[in-house]
């Protein structure tokens, strides 16, 4: 089959190569000797995999190896007692492997695709949106009627973010950073729009009556600050990642003066060993788009062969809503 790998980690431009290599087994390394195999129409990109092409994410395979945490497609063959079937259209989080014409993945980690979604959209389904609902609900405590300010909100993580608060009863606040960033982040369902270059702080303040219940934080750097001064008594700031390039330090003493708490908030590591967990937030995911709150903004689109242009696209800042690989053409 065809695959992208990692033959060197010398960053986007120069790391990948177009390979044939052999179809994996029905055995994913987190469930040996079990595994969906999924028949991939579309995968997802995303910032981890720019920080795998340096050797710089968590997770660091020896090279070569096939990366793509994330496809749509049609599943080839499950194991018993799997909740999909041969022939079902899924949307499955991999952690490796994505990038090719077959992937596996592990059973918990394979959801059916809503008919109302399509491949493309199904490749941002699982990293993007239960992260999001994780650091909402499960991390966040979002309850309906609260406030939630979305740092990177037209990116993939944010406009998830978006829909997801606006899913569960909450108003959202998108920060962005350039007038395209504000039209997605509309597009994505944003209640207000505000530019992270401008006085994000005090409109968001005034927006919610006061400060937000909630911000939920993907780019970290400078800002982080401010999103703290942002709160309202009681509010919480969620620790998603760090687009931004620095990890933010607090000062404990604001977080007493103004009874606020940070949070963080780690998906992959923290659902890894509870299937059950999993199947929940897959499912409040289900209902969520079957009740129209979700529906992925997949913006920038490449043939598997132009997964580099996807990756510099997301390194240079320019990636809006969810970069997908079109595998099967
Ligand atoms: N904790 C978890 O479980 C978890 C799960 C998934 C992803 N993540 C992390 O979440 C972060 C966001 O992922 P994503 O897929 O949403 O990324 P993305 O689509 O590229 O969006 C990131 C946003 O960060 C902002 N940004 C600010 N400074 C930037 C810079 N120097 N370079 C690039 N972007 C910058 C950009 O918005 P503006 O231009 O509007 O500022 C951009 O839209 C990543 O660090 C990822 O590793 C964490």
């Amino acid at each position: 089959m065809k695959a992208v790998q990692i033959v060197e980690l010398s960053g986007p431009r120069d790391a990948l190569r177009v390979v044939d290599v052999a179809e994996p087994e029905a055995s994913h390394p987190m469930t040996p000797g079990s595994g969906v195999l999924v028949d991939v129409q579309a995968a997802g990109v995303s910032f981890p995999e720019v920080l795998q092409t340096r050797g710089q994410y968590q997770v660091k395979p020896e090279v070569p190896f096939t990366p793509g945490s994330e496809v749509a497609g049609v599943v080839r063959a499950a194991p018993d007692g799997a909740g999909v079937r041969p022939g079902d259209r899924v949307a499955a989080f991999c952690m490796l492997g994505g990038w090719a014409q077959v992937a596996v993945a592990p059973e918990f980690f394979t959801f059916t695709l809503p008919d109302e979604l399509d491949f493309a959209q199904g490749a941002g389904l699982v990293l993007n949106y239960h992260t999001a609902y994780f650091s909402l609900a499960v991390r966040g405590r979002l309850a309906r009627g609260e406030t939630v300010l979305v740092h990177g909100a037209a990116g993939g993580v944010g406009t998830a973010a978006v829909q997801i608060a606006r899913g569960l009863g909450a108003q959202a606040i998108a920060v962005v950073s350039t007038d395209e960033k504000e039209r997605v982040a509309r597009e994505a369902g944003a209640d207000e729009v505000v530019r992270s270059d401008g006085p994000w702080k005090d409109e968001a303040k005034e927006i919610s009556g006061g400060g937000v219940d909630v911000v939920i934080d993907p780019v970290g750097g400078d800002r982080f600050t401010d999103s703290l001064r942002s709160l309202r008594e009681g509010g919480r700031v969620i620790v998603v990642g760090f687009t931004g390039g620095s990890i933010p330090e607090v000062r404990v003493n604001r977080l007493l003066l103004n009874n606020t708490e940070v949070i963080g908030s780690g998906w992959g590591a923290y659902v890894l060993g509870k299937p059950d967990l999993n199947r929940e937030i897959g499912e409040a995911i289900d209902r969520l788009v079957r009740d129209g709150s979700i529906r992925p903004i997949v913006g920038a689109r490449f043939a598997l062969e132009q997964a580099a242009d996807a990756l510099e696209l997301i390194d240079g800042r320019g990636a809006t809503g969810k970069v997908v690989l079109d595998v099967a053409g």
